[in-house]
Formats: structure tokens, sequence, C-alpha cells
């Protein structure tokens, strides 16, 4: 099948271009934390995909047109006969976004004591859990362990972990069980629906809640049509319907495949629970017919999620990931197989043998990035989960020295990518000049945000 974006820039925004020496200043003004960056010393900014797609003239058209009534507003009807056709849940409650979702939910389901199991709990999602005094657990799967290993759905969760939990010693404090698609703490990879039915079956058979965490429901859905045996037939919608179905409830994020610059939503099928979800949403949020966004946030993400299940988008999306895929291993840089599609991993651990885990390889990589070409991503490896000590040395590493690079919905072309392309060969070629990198400060919460390096001597 030949693929191509179906979609023209129509308006166009300027990129900075900055030189080696600006380069070097700004990184180091920011403590060599690409999250202290200004966006205006950023090239290409890969840092995330989540509220930095380009909005369609369609979109904007239906943000102009927004009812913004406090209660029973136009948007919010439209907004949720939107979500409710592709989830088939009768409750949907608009958010702000998704670490509102979360608290929303985990505040209501959760409680000191109890465990949220996980895929892999994306890091604000692990804190929500943790803010409640539950208990964040992961349990990828076994074959997420072989970065390199092309099995198709590496974003599972563990059964026979799950079962072990669900029927071991601590079976009565398991609170929830939450399936993030695709699983973007876990290299970006898919879950199957065969996994997501099971884990549900499972969790159902205890009776403990299953939940979606899902941000990019289109593109999990796009990667079974593609990958799942018995699904080839289906449409990505059809997909996405059938997942949303086979579990409780979600919380999404829709800044990311709402391709909206805000947006989220929690969709439940408990009137219950959504009640006393709604109780807490008009008390922290807003009122349950705009919750905390803006009526042309609700209307862009309608207009959004009509866009973003195109088989023809998606395909392009998928092959735009797949050929900077190809091109980084051209390039001599090793990704996290098979590629997913809203971020590359990078192996950063394997680049830089000459790093030890202490001295953070994959933030070494990522500021190099940054260095040699304005490129902005972040590292996924010890700097972010390993444990450190009063000192702030590292004492357990991450199993692995990641980076990851997102690509942000509709915003970069082939010619930044080749761009990249050519950064990352230029890194690749000496790649013993990378320095490594030591901790001036970190903060206990969330540190990845907030900490601040200097290159190790
Ligand atoms: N869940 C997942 C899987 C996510 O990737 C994110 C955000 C959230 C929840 C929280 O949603 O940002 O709307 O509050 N991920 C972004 C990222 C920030 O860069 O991966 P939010």
């Amino acid at each position: 099948m030949r693929t191509f974006p179906p979609y023209r820039a129509q308006v166009v925004a300027e990129i900075p271009i900055t030189t080696r020496e600006q380069r070097e200043r700004a990184l180091a003004e920011a403590g060599y934390n690409a999250f202290n960056l200004p966006a205006d010393q950023v090239t290409i900014d890969l840092l995330t995909d989540s509220g930095t797609g380009a909005v369609s003239t369609r979109q904007e058209a239906a943000a102009a047109a927004a009812d913004r009534s406090y209660a029973g507003s136009a948007s919010f009807f439209r907004f949720r006969e939107i979500l409710a056709e592709l989830t088939h849940y009768p409750h949907i409650l608009p958010v702000h976004q998704g670490r509102a979702a979360e608290r929303v939910l985990f505040s209501t389901v959760l409680a000191p004591g109890k465990i949220s199991v996980s895929n892999t709990h994306f890091d604000t999602t692990r804190a929500n859990v943790e803010l409640t005094g539950a208990e964040a657990r992961d349990l990828p799967c076994a074959e997420f362990a072989d970065l390199d290993s092309l099995e198709p759905f590496k974003g599972n969760i563990d059964l026979p972990s799950l079962e072990a939990l669900l029927t071991g010693p601590e079976a009565g404090r398991v609170g929830q069980v939450l399936i993030t698609i695709t699983n973007n703490g876990g290299g970006g990879q898919p879950v199957s629906m065969a996994n997501l039915a099971a884990a549900a079956k499972l969790a159902r058979a205890h009776g403990v809640p299953v939940f979606l965490d899902a941000a990019r429901f289109a593109e999990n859905a796009w990667l079974v049509v593609q990958r799942e045996p018995g699904y080839a037939g289906k449409t990505p919608r059809e997909v996405a319907e059938e997942a949303f179905q086979l579990v409780d409830g979600c919380v999404a994020s829709l800044k990311k495949d709402g391709i909206s610059p805000m947006g989220a939503f929690i969709g439940l099928t408990d009137p219950e629970l959504a009640q006393r979800c709604e109780g807490n949403l008009i008390a922290t949020e807003g009122f349950r017919t705009y919750g905390g966004l803006g009526a042309h946030d609700l209307d862009r993400v309608a207009q959004g999620l009509r866009e973003v299940l195109d088989p023809n988008y998606l395909a392009a999306r998928a092959g735009e990931a797949a050929r900077l895929a190809r091109l980084a291993n051209d390039a001599g840089v090793d990704i996290v197989q098979p590629a997913g599609i809203h971020a590359l991993y990078l192996n950063a651990g394997r680049l830089l043998p000459h790093l030890p885990a202490s001295r953070f390889p994959g933030h070494s990589l990522a500021c190099e990035l940054y260095l040699e070409g304005g490129i902005r991503c972040v590292e996924l490896g010890s700097l972010y989960l390993g444990t450190l000590d009063e000192n702030r040395e590292l004492v357990t590493p991450a199993p692995f020295e990641l980076v990851r690079v997102a690509l942000p919905r509709r915003v970069y072309s082939q010619g930044h990518y080749d761009y990249v392309a050519e950064v990352l060969a230029d890194i690749a070629k000496n790649p013993e000049r990378v320095p490594g990198y030591r901790i001036v400060d970190a903060p206990d919460f969330l540190r990845h945000f907030n900490l601040r390096m200097a290159p190790a001597a």
C-alpha cells in the first residue's frame, strides 16, 4: 500500500535555528535538564507527542464555533457524543488533562494499602496512584526484557504474574488493574486484544475493576490491525471500540490521540462510581459539562477524534516512525524493536558502552542530540527509574538505558526526520566522545522533571 500524510500544511511556525555556542549556554543554564530549556532554543522538539500535534482547519473551525455556556454547553454534548459512540460507556466526564482524570478516578477507587497493577504505569500515573497512599506495581510481560526481539506485543501485561497476584496473599489489596495502551513506559509497545481480554477476565473473576489508560488508543488499534492474528480485516475504529468494551472504563489524555493541545476524559460503565467521580470532578476540576476545559478544547477534541482513526492517517504516521527507525539503525543506533508509533526508544546503553549506568548514558545521549543538533528528547533509564542514595549517587540502575524520541502528530516531515538521523549518525561515528553526567541536585518526588546535572569530570 502506498502511503503519504493525508493533509498539507496550511499555516506554519518558524523553527529556531541556533549555534552550538548558544546551545551549550542554554543547556548549561538549564542544569543539563531538557525540561528546563526555553523552547525558543530548541530546533526539533521531540520531547513529547502530548499536546504538540498540529490541529486541522476543521478543528479550528469547530473551536471557533464553540459554546461557552457554563452548564449544558453544546460543545460538551458534541464531545460526549463522539466519546460515547467510541467507547460505548454511558458515563463520560471531561477533565483538563490525563493526570486530572487519574487523580479523580484513583482517589475514588484506591486507598492507602491498595495496589494498582499495570503493564506499566506512566510517570504521572504512578505519582497519582502513590498520592492516594496506594502502591503502583508494574508487571510488564517477559518479552519486553529483550529489547531486540521482534515480538509484536511487548506492551502486554504479564498474565501469569497477574494471576499469581490475584490469587496470592496480596489479592485483597488489589484495587485496580490498569492497562496502558500503547505502553508508553514500556518502549511504546502495543498491547494485544488477546492479552487485554485475558487480563480483564482475570480481574473480573476476582472482583477487581479493570481500566484502560487509553491515551494512545488509536495507535494501539492500528498496531493490532497490523500485527494480531484475526484482526487484519478490521478497521482501527472497530478494534478501538472492542478494546473499550472489554474493560470497566478508562482514563485518557486527549492531548495524544485526541490531537488537541488540551483535554482528557474519564469513561465509566458503573453509575455509582461515575457519580462519586463526578462529585470529585465538580469540586476540583469544574462542572460536569466542561471539567476544567475551555469550550473550544471540547470541540477541538471532538473533531480530532474523528480524524485520528482515519486509516490513511494512521498508516502514514506508522510509516513515518518505521522510516525513522530504519534511518536510526542505518546510522548505527539500535532502538527498542519493533518500532511503535508515538516514539522511538534509542538504546543508549548499547551506543555508549564507555559510560556506566551511574553516568547516565541515556541522559548523555539526549544532551548530545541537543548540543549537536538542537534536538530535544528525554531519557528513560537510570535517571528516571533508578534509585539513588542520600548523596544522589545511583545505587540501583534501571534495567535499560534508553532515550525516548517522541513524534508529534502532523508536525514534522521527512526532511526534519532526515536531519535527526544525520545528527544521530554523526554522534554514532564517535560515541566515545560523549561525556557522562552526574546529578547536582534532585528532588525526591518526580525528580526527572526538576533535577540539575553537570558533565562528569
Ligand atoms: N498516561 C499516559 C500513558 C501518558 O503518556 C500520559 C502523558 C498521561 C497518562 C498523562 O496525561 O499529560 O494529559 O496529563 N504523557 C506525556 C508524555 C506527558 O510525554 O508521554 P496528561
